[in-house]
């Protein structure tokens, strides 16, 4: 599904150059929900907007489906963008002019879709995110955790090849997190969405398949979840702790 191999990416400033990803190794399968940790600064978010060719990485290939993104053209990345990627955002970026319905429809209306079956397919994508009795209300009228599942049932209109998903917890209490990571529990089991999010909160990643932890631009470890909610929270902390403690190894 996604294959990223020895990405590099570095920002320049006037005689500067800040190596930001460094030799960044790792793949998502197909139905997995693959959650990115780690310090502030350590690279995540530029990870995810090189993975959404926001940014142009500097070395290194990223295969969608076999496709190299980074040998395309503007043109071919808009189209990738639009038909095989689906975003949702720290700070949900819906339409604030349109109901919670016709947010949810806009990839299709960019698409020129026919109207009847984008209207089925966004009825159903609200009920199965429990947003149907809020279809007619505008942004300003619902909760954070409303508006990221809008944004989750948007991202998933085109049923594209995976999300991405930057902090989508990260303006929200524990409550509405935990809504929109059910949303996204709810579009891998009956969608079989494959999904790749960025977050800092362990609570949220404690609900992934796998955990990638980076630290200073690389992967420091990847964590795959094998038993029960809790029990991965717990082996995730502890890495986290490790990793504070800056010796890589796990507590004694
Ligand atoms: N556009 C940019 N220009 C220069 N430096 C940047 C830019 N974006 C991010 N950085 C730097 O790159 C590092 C990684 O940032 P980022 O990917 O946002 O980390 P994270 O999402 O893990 O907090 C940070 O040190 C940040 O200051
Ligand atoms: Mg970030």
């Amino acid at each position: 599904m996604l294959k990223v191999n020895h990405l590099y990416k570095s920002y320049r400033s006037g005689a500067n150059v800040y190596e930001v990803l460094k030799d960044v190794n790792f793949e998502v399968k197909k139905g997995e929900f693959v959650a990115v940790m780690g310090p502030s600064g350590s690279g995540k978010t530029t990870l995810l907007n090189c993975i959404s060719c926001f940014i142009p990485c500097d070395q290194g290939e990223i295969l969608l489906n076999e496709t190299d993104l980074t040998g395309l053209s503007q043109q071919q990345l808009a189209k990738v963008r639009n038909e095989e990627l689906g975003f949702v955002f720290q700070d949900f970026m819906l339409l604030d002019g349109l109901t919670v319905f016709e947010n949810v429809c806009i990839p299709k209306v960019i698409k020129e879709a026919p109207y009847k079956a984008m209207e089925k397919k966004a009825g159903k994508l609200l009920e199965i995110f429990g947003i149907s009795e809020i279809g007619d209300k505008y942004p300003a009228e619902i909760s954070g955790g409303q508006k990221q599942r809008t944004a989750v049932a948007r991202a998933l209109m085109n049923n594209p090849l995976l999300i991405l998903a930057d902090e989508p917890t990260g303006n929200l209490d524990s409550k509405s997190s935990e809504a929109v990571i059910g949303a996204f529990k709810s579009a891998q089991k009956q969608l079989q969405a494959t999904i790749f999010m960025v977050t800092h909160d362990s609570f949220s990643a404690s609900y992934c398949d796998r955990v990638i932890v980076m630290k200073d631009g690389r992967i420091f470890r990847e964590l795959v979840r094998t038993g029960g909610r809790r029990e991965f929270m717990g082996q995730l902390l502890s890495v986290l702790a490790a990793m504070n403690g800056g010796d890589g190894n796990e507590p004694r």
